[in-house]
């Protein structure tokens, strides 16, 4: 059995007051509201990271996590965070390869294969994001493009190594825009994504991969997206900054 997973992601969002009070909030709804047949994660900015990891503390299916970490393991990055001081606060996840890291902050593939690696080396467990433009997916190139942040972001792992990781479908053109893909296309890219993980490693190791969906996946659609054979949870950014409606989807696996 594959675990279910629903991820949430604050992005650049709450102060920490905020973030304080709707983590705590979740944590409430989720021990009043879930069976914890599922792991609910939460990816808050650095600041709030320790702070939530303590509210946290004794609820086994709630987690928290990180939206970056260098690549490096330490040394002088002014600014940057690293993979052991997010682990050090009490964080288990890290994002990586989101998106919007790749548009405006330039990471590639490359990048990505090193801080996958950083990551892991210090106990996280990454949540490897990958997925297509609207362009690309016009140009019908979203299968080579899926293809190759796999090949060059995360398959050069081991097969132990390897089956540590969460990964993520993030449809560019989906996120933050309304447009949710639709539970076909969904399927149809997860399905190519356990593909390519059996052809690379085996299938039991693309049968026991956590893969996600992201992009506009709110309360309304997460049913019938999470019904999917090779969906197995969400990773949610604006509807994660609603109690009810991250409650509401992470209660689809009840
Ligand atoms: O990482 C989550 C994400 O990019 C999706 O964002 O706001 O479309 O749910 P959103």
């Amino acid at each position: 059995m594959r675990k279910k997973i629903v991820a949430g992601n604050w992005k650049m969002n709450l102060d920490y007051n905020e973030g304080l009070s709707l983590f705590s909030e979740i944590i409430n709804m989720f021990k009043d509201e879930a069976t914890g047949k599922q792991q609910a994660v939460i990816c808050s900015p650095f600041i709030h990271l320790h702070s939530i990891a303590q509210l946290a503390k004794g609820y086994s299916n709630i987690a928290v996590g990180a939206q970056n970490a260098h690549q490096a393991e330490s040394g002088a990055y002014t600014g940057e965070i690293s993979a052991k001081m997010v682990k050090s606060v009490g964080a288990a996840y890290v994002i990586l390869g989101h998106s919007e890291r790749r548009q405006y902050f330039g990471e590639s593939n490359e990048l990505l294969a090193k801080k996958t690696d950083t990551a892991l080396k210090n106990d996280l467990t990454p949540i490897f994001c990958i997925g297509e433009t609207l362009q690309e997916r016009e140009a019908n190139q979203h299968f080579d493009i899926i293809k190759s942040q796999l090949v060059e972001g995360v398959f050069h792992l081991g097969e132990t190594e390897f089956s540590k990781l969460v990964i993520a479908y993030e449809p560019v053109w989906a996120i933050g825009t309304g447009v949710t893909a639709s539970s076909a296309q969904a399927q149809e890219i997860h399905a190519f994504i356990r593909k390519e993980i059996a052809a690379k490693y085996n299938q039991q190791v693309a049968d026991s991969t956590t893969i996600l969906y992201g992009g506009s996946c709110n309360p309304k659609n997460a049913p019938e997206l999470f019904e999917q054979p090779d969906i197995d949870g969400g990773l949610i950014g604006g509807a994660s900054l609603k109690s009810r409606d991250f409650i509401d989807i992470v209660k689809v696996f009840n």
